[in-house]
């Protein structure tokens, strides 16, 4: 029987490439270049599985496409606001994405941004950079004490909890908790955490703010102006979850004006394009997207596409189906 044919937009870990290349009629985009709604349009009619990835746009122009043959987009990533829900419903494809296997690593990165930002490490770095270290002194680049203190999480799935079981055990911080649908109370009670009622609600008793809801239209600048303003005038952002859940723009002036402490973000609004503003902010850490970049993470999401293709190909549901 013949291999199902598939299509993978990046390049990926090399032994999960093999291992595609192996099982499928795989072809590779070794350019290593984003597609364009053209270009996705042409393999959706060309291919049976996609597989996309978070850079990819699969909007409604992309997807829309008369006499596709593709039937799953197999995402490599846990995200997948990229690809409109609608539309996908709508050509009747299977989405997949890769829970789980990056959690630890995100949690670490927001860890190390926290750190980064109350510490002002990325300051620091940058002035030994330059050369303009002028020595130790007692009021030179003094930032704030982590542990103890209060961290709000915004968003309660796996990778929320990862955060807050580092958070909690390793710098003993208070933990509280945003999520949209009630938390097990075995859940909250491994990091000792409280979940309140609304955002609006856990912002003001924050020193930490980490985020890690999903993207998408439901989550756009859900931390705007007025949220902002909610925030305590010490208190530090953090953003691994996706650049649209924070709006830039208000975001840049409470830096500026200094009615928030600081921010660290590993995502942007319309990444990798950056708000000219924001380079600006001696307060505020910039990542690339790093959030799941370590060999174990990415290795393990590409094996994870491929148990989901296997699955479905083997008319098995898929154990990852998001849509
Ligand atoms: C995801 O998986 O959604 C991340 O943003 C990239 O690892």
């Amino acid at each position: 029987m013949a291999k199902p044919s598939v299509f993978v937009t990046r390049r990926w870990p090399q032994a999960v490439e093999a291992r595609l290349l192996e099982n499928y009629d795989a072809v590779l985009n070794t350019g290593d270049v984003p597609l364009t709604p053209v270009e996705f349009r042409e393999a959706l009619r060309k291919y049976d599985a996609v597989l996309p990835t978070v850079t990819d746009r699969l909007g409604a122009d992309a997807l829309d496409v008369s006499g596709a043959r593709t039937r799953i987009l197999a995402n490599y990533g846990v995200g997948y606001s990229h690809i409109c829900e609608p539309s996908a419903r709508h050509l009747g494809m299977t989405v997949t994405n890769t829970p789980d296997v990056l959690s630890e690593c995100t949690a670490d990165l927001a860890m190390t941004l926290l750190l980064m930002v109350a510490r002002r490490a990325g300051e620091g770095e940058r002035e030994v950079r330059a050369g303009n270290w002028t020595g130790w002194r007692p009021t030179h680049l003094v930032g704030t004490k982590v542990s103890g203190k209060t961290l709000g999480i915004v968003g309660f799935g796996r990778i929320g909890q990862e955060m807050a079981r580092r958070a909690h055990h390793g710098f003993g911080m208070k933990i509280l908790v945003q999520n949209r649908s009630r938390v097990a109370p075995e859940v909250l009670a491994r990091c000792n955490a409280t979940q309140v009622e609304g955002i609006d609600e856990m912002l003001p008793q924050c020193d930490f703010v980490s985020l890690h809801c999903p993207g998408g239209a439901a989550n756009r600048h859900l931390i705007n102006a007025r949220r902002l303003d909610l925030m305590k005038p010490d208190a530090y952002l953090i953003n691994t979850a996706r650049g649209e859940v924070i709006d830039e723009v208000a975001l840049t002036q409470s830096l500026m004006f200094g009615t928030i402490g600081g921010a660290a973000l590993d995502v942007f609004d319309g990444e990798p394009r950056i708000n000219p503003d924001l380079l600006h902010c001696d307060n505020l850490v910039m990542l690339p997207h790093l959030g799941s970049a370590t060999r174990e993470a990415r290795e393990a999401m590409g094996f994870r596409v491929l148990d989901n293709l296997g699955d479905f190909f083997s008319g098995r549901d898929p154990r990852d189906r998001v849509i």
